[in-house]
């Protein structure tokens, strides 16, 4: 734990998985580059290797890491060891705010450590529903329980705030920012487009149209995860000319599923987890994205790669109502039907293909901080992200995806 400067206002970052972490980048550089505010990092690594490719990528260097991963670690032991391991930086640090993103364990028992010490919870991307509390799990009641704890709350897109205005929060402490996955996906690609690992970027050039796939949904694991898999078998027996690349999350869980179906298939790539950037090419590079991922969602779109989505619910409808991703379930039979028409059926595939960015502009994270200038009492409210600001940030994103 290194001990902080405290000439300005320290804002404490609070995270632990691979999505956080991507989506909190943007908002730990905006902090660094400003003079208003002092950064402090606190990373709880639920995950690991996962956790550390993206701290490499966008040069984050924690100042706290409770190195709390263990394999096959139960969720009420993650939840009560992230609660204390929290609490005990808080009380050292004393922040004047602590930011959480989205929805893991680490996001609410870092919430929960904040109310005890009574140290005010901002929400970035908050105000994500379902309505089903049992999907996704725990995600969904993560989420719900967050927001009554927060005290500013980020949701990236009007429906997103809609919720929270539904639930009776304060309008006065919501502001709509738009997703920081977009500015993160925008830096990412500004890096360059050097790969890795360059066994994916001979991948990615072959001349098979290629189906990305992740998943990792606690709710698919066991038979759901296997019916996906035997689908994407049925599918690369049904079409020659199709490879897949699924870069298998770390959880051991997932990949008892995912290997005793596909790992023998010369067309089934199982390979690690791809860094961010190599990722983002993939997705680039791909003909169709099939996942349960949430940002995966969010990126693939504006990508303009359709998506279908292996769970029964989302709380991103966004790309949905636009057409461009579609909820499939994890029905063998209905992933394998609607894949074919995509592969079949090339009007089909077009009208899915049209890009569209309902998620945010690039400037999530600016907003971010003046959204905390409001609430630390330097500043006015700020605008909420308009939907009609969206389409700007459109062809730059469609400019990578055409390399
Ligand atoms: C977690 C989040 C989920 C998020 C997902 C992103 C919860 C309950 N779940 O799910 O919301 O969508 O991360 O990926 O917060 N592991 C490694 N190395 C890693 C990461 C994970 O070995 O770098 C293995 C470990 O055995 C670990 C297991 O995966 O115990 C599960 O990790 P955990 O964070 O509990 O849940 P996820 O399923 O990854
Ligand atoms: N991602 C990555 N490497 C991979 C797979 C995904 O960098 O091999 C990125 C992806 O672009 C997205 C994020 O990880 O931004 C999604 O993480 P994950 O699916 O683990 O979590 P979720 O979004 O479902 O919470």
């Amino acid at each position: 734990m290194t001990t902080p400067r405290r000439d300005r206002p320290l804002v404490m970052l609070a995270f632990g998985t691979r999505p956080e972490a991507i989506k909190m980048a943007p908002i730990v550089g905006a902090l660094q580059e400003s003079d208003r505010y002092q950064p402090y990092v606190l990373v709880t690594a639920q995950h690991r290797e996962m956790l550390d490719q993206v701290l490499c990528l966008f040069g984050i260097v924690p100042d706290s890491d409770l190195n709390l991963m263990e394999s096959g670690q139960t969720l009420d032991r993650l939840t009560a060891r992230t609660v204390s391991g929290v609490s005990e930086v808080l009380r050292e640090v004393r922040p004047n705010a602590i930011l959480v993103q989205g929805d893991t364990t680490t996001t609410f028992a870092s919430a929960l450590a904040a109310f005890y010490e009574d140290i005010p919870v901002v929400h970035v991307e908050a105000g994500l529903r379902t309505g089903d509390k049992r999907s996704p799990f725990p995600e969904e009641m993560n989420r719900v329980l967050t927001s009554r704890i927060a005290s500013l709350h980020l949701p990236p897109t009007s429906t997103s705030a809609r919720h929270l205005l539904d639930e009776g929060v304060d309008p006065t402490t919501i502001c709509v920012t738009g997703n920081t996955v977009i500015d993160a996906l925008q830096q990412a690609l500004a890096i360059g487009h050097a790969w890795g690992d360059p066994a994916l970027a001979l991948l990615s050039t072959t001349k098979h149209r290629t189906i990305l796939v992740t998943a990792h949904r606690r709710e698919s694991w066991g038979a759901p995860l296997s019916e996906v898999c035997w689908a994407i078998r049925d599918i690369l027996e049904a079409f020659d000319d199709v490879q897949v690349i699924f870069p298998m999350h770390r959880n051991p869980v997932v990949r008892d599923c995912v290997e005793p179906v596909l790992a023998h298939h010369p067309r089934a790539h199982l390979v690690e987890p791809a860094s961010y950037q190599d990722f983002a090419q993939l997705m680039a590079a791909a003909h169709i994205i099939l996942t349960d991922s949430g940002g995966v969602q969010e990126e693939g779109p504006s990508l303009g790669k359709p998506v279908l989505v292996l769970r029964q619910s989302t709380e991103r409808p966004e790309a949905l109502q636009a057409g461009t991703a579609k909820l499939v379930g994890t029905s063998r039979a209905r992933i394998f039907a609607e894949v074919c028409v995509l592969l079949n059926d090339q009007a089909a595939y077009l009208r899915m293909a049209e890009a569209v960015n309902p998620y945010g502009d690039g400037r999530a994270a600016a907003r971010t901080l003046l959204a905390l200038d409001h609430m630390l009492g330097f500043g006015p409210k700020p605008e909420d992200l308009s939907p009609l600001s969206l389409d700007s940030q459109l062809n730059e994103l469609l400019t990578f995806s055409e390399l």
